[in-house]
């Protein structure tokens, strides 16, 4: 077999903590079998690279590897795109397609984000993975496959099943050997490594030397939590590279890039009374309500996206069942209304859907980069995020002496978003 240094090499994987070098062994071990295998850990931790080596490694290496990202395919086209359709199954099906299953047939699958799938097409999943077998969309003809599933998630799937999300059954198919990556916090000798490598990429990129840390930073650099994992540390060694004239970098100087600093700019709610321990879970509740609520909005977009399309509200209301429940919840006064009779009654074609919460709403630019929050603010803050905003582009604004790219960067927004935003708001 391999040796586990060759695979390091061969996928760029940086690193030599236990867990990690587990993890590839683990991979290793597996791939020559057929064993579905479902690889989790935290968003950032690298689990992309475990099904390529699974597949690179198997006797399915000269067939297909197929990618599929769960969660950005619209929930009302996602079973065509992996079983493939019938000509007419659907409006503008005008010719008979094959899906993925059918494609790679012989090969490896990756579905990643497999949380995000929705029942109905679960329900086919289940199926090949016991049978081998499937339908086209529109099609009653079985057809048989023959693909290796490798599935990834960061969603903590008993949640997902408790919540009726994810079938239990499926769950256990896919999981026959779970692969789980530690995150970074977790990896504590190989965050300078990773950095260090990272820091000579950027150097050779940007074709500027390469920054250096000196101690204090690395000892800060070993304690931060890394909510992001790899690719937040990443992210931040790019931007320490690109912005930073002095190439030896201090603690002082990095504390200004970790979120979790009272340097840095975007907010994040914590309570004075608290213990630093106990802000760190605040910070990761919050976390947490910014990406479900980034989530939901991707989902509205695709709902968006769908209703554009489809004339028809009703069928997309069927189509996107789960989507809608998974955006609008179970409650009760909650419920979607789907009457026929008061969708005639408006003469809209749109969804009856409740009104959003206030705290559902989140536009700004500046919160779409997930690991930029930080400055302290009281619980009882009261600004608007529109007038928070405003005050943080002026504060990068003045940090770094009107100079755009710079103040955009650090916002995590392009020039010109930051550009319009100064118009927009007259700074
Ligand atoms: N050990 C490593 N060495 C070098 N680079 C790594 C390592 N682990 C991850 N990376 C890099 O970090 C980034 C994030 O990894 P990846 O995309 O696999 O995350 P993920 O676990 O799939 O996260 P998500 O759940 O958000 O999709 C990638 O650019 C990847 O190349
Ligand atoms: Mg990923």
């Amino acid at each position: 077999m391999e040796s586990i240094q060759s695979i390091k090499q061969r996928f760029e994987i940086i690193g030599q903590d236990p867990k990690l070098n587990r993890a590839l062994e683990k991979a290793m071990q597996v791939a020559i079998t057929d064993i579905s295998v479902l690889v989790t850990g935290e968003s950032g931790v690298g689990k992309e690279a475990i099904p390529k080596i699974i597949h690179s490694l198997s006797h399915r290496k000269h067939a297909k590897y197929i990618a599929v990202n769960c969660g950005a395919i619209p929930e009302g086209t996602i079973d065509s795109e992996l079983f493939g359709h019938e000509k007419g199954a659907f409006t503008g099906a005008t010719q008979t397609r094959s899906g993925y299953f059918e494609v790679a047939d012989g090969g490896t699958i990756f579905l990643d984000e497999v949380g995000e799938l929705p029942l109905t097409t679960q329900v086919r999943l289940l199926r090949v993975l016991e049978n081998g077998e499937f339908l086209k969309v529109g099609s009653s003809q079985v057809q048989k496959t023959d693909v290796r599933i490798v599935a990834a998630t960061n969603v903590n799937m008993f949640e997902a099943i408790k919540k009726e999300r994810f079938r239990e059954d499926l769950y256990y198919r896919l999981s026959t050997v779970e692969i789980n990556i530690p995150p970074l916090r977790e990896r504590q000798g190989d965050v300078h490594l990773l950095f260090r490598k990272f820091a000579s990429d950027f150097s050779q990129k940007y074709k500027m030397p390469t920054i250096r840390l000196d101690e204090q930073a690395v000892s800060l650099l070993n304690k931060y939590r890394w909510p992001g994992n790899i690719r937040q540390l990443r992210n931040i060694a790019e931007q320490i590279s690109v912005l930073e004239e002095n190439r030896s970098i201090t603690a002082a100087t990095l504390s200004g890039y970790l979120p979790n600093n009272t340097s840095t700019n975007l907010p994040a709610v914590v309570s004075n009374t608290k213990a630093e321990s106990d802000f760190s879970n605040e910070r990761e509740i919050l976390y947490k309500v910014l990406f479900d609520m980034k989530g939901d909005l991707n989902d509205l977009k695709k709902l968006t996206m769908e209703l554009l399309k489809n004339n028809d509200s009703q069928k997309v209301q069927k189509d996107n069942e789960n989507l809608i429940r998974k955006i609008y919840g179970n409650d009760d006064e909650e419920d979607i209304d789907l009457d026929q009779d008061s969708q005639e009654e408006t003469n809209l074609n749109v969804l009856h859907l409740p009104e959003p919460k206030e705290d559902h709403i989140l536009t700004s630019d500046a919160y779409e980069d997930k690991y930029h929050f930080a400055e302290e603010i009281e619980e009882e803050e009261t600004l608007s995020l529109q007038e928070k905003e405003v005050e943080l582009i002026k504060k990068s604004l003045e940090r770094n002496r009107g100079k755009r790219k710079a103040a955009a960067a650090e916002l995590g927004i392009s020039e010109r978003t930051l550009y319009r935003k100064i118009k927009q708001y007259d700074l």
